[in-house]
């Protein structure tokens, strides 16, 4: 009894202390592990990524609480339809089961959902149940959770210039006029700030292929935690952990001060 109260104590400590601090008004997650977390059980990979899920649910929970702006999760990449079908199956599978049972909970908690990626060549269902969600949610304003779907930094580059060049090729916009803002407004993410925290589960420590421009001056944080085992409290560490950076955007120490 005695320990729970304790553990309870250095829970709400925590919270409490990191509330009281600037809070990244961007999050952005590598949810990594799930097959090694259901293969350290015994189970199948799939098996993960159905308790992964339930760890989506905290993470968003958690943000909400804590008041984050914009929440971005690296759902599902360009480069995972290289998975054995099943697994891509399932996959898609948790992908509409969760929008339908959460949908009423991104409406209470005014939350709007948005993706980032090529949806278009998703299946027809995904793409269907996601258009119906962004749709309804998209006048929420307590926070943006981003789902990166089918997504991959180099192809939102390359889509990028390509719709750049376009424009420059219709007379829309001139050379001279390209600069970080233009570049920003032809991402997937156009309408959202750079990312401040990176979160990595799993113990890798790479990027794979995600938001690179728009990590250019985030906090990197990497956690051994396997995504299904990502509680309340890791979040609230990741985040502890951002608080006690000095983030110098190129510029000294004393310049900050
Ligand atoms: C990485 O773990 C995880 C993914 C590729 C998918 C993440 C998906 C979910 C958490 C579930 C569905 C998501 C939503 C938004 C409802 P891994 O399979 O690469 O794990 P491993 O590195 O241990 O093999």
């Amino acid at each position: 009894m005695e320990k729970i109260l304790v553990f309870a104590a250095i829970k709400m400590n925590l919270e409490e202390r990191i509330k009281h601090q600037p809070l990244p008004r961007h999050i952005a997650i590598i949810m990594d592990g799930n097959g090694r977390w259901a293969k350290g059980r015994g189970k199948l990979r799939v098996f993960g990524h159905e308790n992964g899920t339930k760890a989506v649910r905290t993470a968003v929970e958690t943000c909400v609480k804590l008041g984050i702006e914009h929440l971005t999760l690296y759902a599902f990449s360009t480069e995972n339809w290289n998975r054995p079908k099943l697994e891509v199956k399932t996959l898609m599978r948790l992908l509409i089961s969760s929008l339908k049972k959460e949908i009423d909970t991104l409406q209470k908690n005014n939350i709007r959902l948005q993706a980032l990626g090529d949806i278009s060549s998703m299946p027809p269902k995904v793409f269907q149940e996601l258009t119906q969600v962004m749709e309804a949610t998209k006048s929420n304003s307590t926070m943006t959770l981003n789902l990166a779907l089918n997504y991959g930094s180099r192809d939102e580059l390359t889509h990028c210039m390509r719709e750049i060049a376009q424009k420059i090729k219709k007379n829309i916009i001139s050379i001279e006029k390209i600069d970080e803002t233009v570049i920003n407004e032809h991402l997937y993410s156009r309408n959202l700030p750079d990312v401040d925290l990176l979160i990595r589960t799993s113990g890798e420590q790479r990027i794979s292929n995600f938001l690179l421009w728009q990590i250019a001056y985030a906090e990197l944080y990497f956690t051994d935690v396997f995504w299904p085992d990502f509680t309340d409290q890791h979040l609230y560490e990741a985040i502890a952990n951002y608080q006690k950076r000095e983030r110098r955007f190129g510029k000294t120490s004393e310049q900050l001060n």
